[in-house]
């Protein structure tokens, strides 16, 4: 068993599924845990120093095409109230953003049909002409080849497009039949070699999920070698179909994070809003798991309460932009460094 972890914590990898469903089975141990978060502080600090990195998040539409049974903005959630910013107002973010210090913009948003290509490449034309020291990541789903190639030659750096599950029948009790895994992931492999630094990433404790399908989340991390992950625990949403199940688990959460740092030493790994939700502490929690970036929010206030993915989602204090004091306090009270620094991959 404990030949096990140390073996991961050696060469940064496993044999196979079986290996890492075993893993996660050994770390219930606390003591194994523990040399696991050790571990990863380590890689973290080899790679990263001191550093925490910073993204202010801005999500501009809430509209959705997809429905995703966990997701409170699915396009079949009629009691979700609609917004979509104007280029004015999203520019007004990112200069809100600009003045308290933020290099990167994060542009989330639902699968909304609006933005067209030529829309949303005049979108990421203008923030990189406004900001051209910033770096710009897009989150706005699945789009085909092509549209990624034009967002890219339009400016974009980076995106966040989290797999959700890799596994398959899995994959299919959180999406309806027209969504596949296999979309989800040649939607990241055309992300990587059209040159995105590019994000994926997973639930922890979504419906149905077990330590086989967090085996298939992490080897297949291993395989696409994202330049960043995503992760954090499934929290209910009350207009949903899974409003009665219950929420993931912060400490497996944390766990993963370290394990993810191991086994992609330098990723860029944000402690989430999610795991802040969960806990009072989850962001120091999760720095000190090994995670590496944090996501205030910059969206304008008369929308944050718009975007719930899930229920009591987080937009105020430390987890909004105008907050950023008081998260750097924390953050150096914890003993890192708020970096302003674009803050890209290690070795990209
Ligand atoms: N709980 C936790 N995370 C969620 N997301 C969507 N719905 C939920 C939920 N109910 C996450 C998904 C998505 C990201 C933007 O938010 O992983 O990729």
């Amino acid at each position: 068993m404990a030949d096990l972890v140390e073996r991961f914590v050696r060469n940064h990898r496993l044999a196979d599924g079986e290996e890492y469903r075993m893993l996660l089975e050994c770390l219930k141990e606390p003591a194994a845990a523990e040399y696991v978060r050790a571990e990863a502080v380590r890689i973290r600090k080899k790679y990263y120093g001191k550093n925490v990195y910073v993204r202010g998040l801005i999500e501009f539409t809430n509209y959705c095409k997809n429905n995703c049974f966990y997701c409170g903005i699915r396009r079949e959630n009629h009691r979700a109230v609609r917004y979509r910013l104007s280029v004015e107002e999203i520019l007004e973010c990112c200069e809100n953003g600009r003045k308290l210090g933020f290099r990167t913009f994060v542009l989330q948003g639902g699968e909304d049909p609006w933005f067209t290509d030529e829309r949303l490449a005049e979108l990421v034309r203008s923030v990189k002409g406004a900001f051209p020291d910033c770096a710009l990541t897009l989150s706005v789903g699945e789009r085909s080849f092509d549209s990624y190639r034009t967002l890219r030659k339009a400016g974009a750096d980076r995106y966040l497009l989290r797999h959700e599950t890799a596994d398959e029948a899995h994959y299919g009790i959180l999406h309806p039949a027209d969504m596949s895994l296999s979309a989800r992931k040649q939607c990241l492999y055309n992300l990587k070699k059209l040159g995105f630094q590019t994000g994926a990433g997973f639930m922890v404790g979504s419906p149905g999920q077990t330590y086989q399908n967090l085996a298939s989340d992490l080897m297949f991390l291993k395989e696409l070698q994202p330049e960043m992950a995503g992760i954090g625990p499934f929290i209910p949403h009350h207009d949903t179909g899974f409003a009665k199940e219950p929420p993931g688990s912060v400490e497996l959460t944390i766990k993963l994070l370290s394990v993810i740092r191991i086994l992609l030493p330098a990723v860029l790994l944000p402690a989430t809003t999610a795991l802040g939700t969960l806990a009072h502490d989850g962001r120091e929690r999760g720095l000190a798991a090994g995670a590496n970036v944090v996501m205030p929010n910059l969206s304008p206030k008369k929308n944050r309460k718009q975007y719930s993915l899930y229920d009591h989602k987080l937009c105020e204090g430390e987890e909004a932009a105008e907050g950023i004091r008081s998260l750097r306090r924390r953050i150096e009270a914890a003993g890192y460094q708020l970096s302003m620094e674009r803050g890209d991959a290690a070795g990209f």
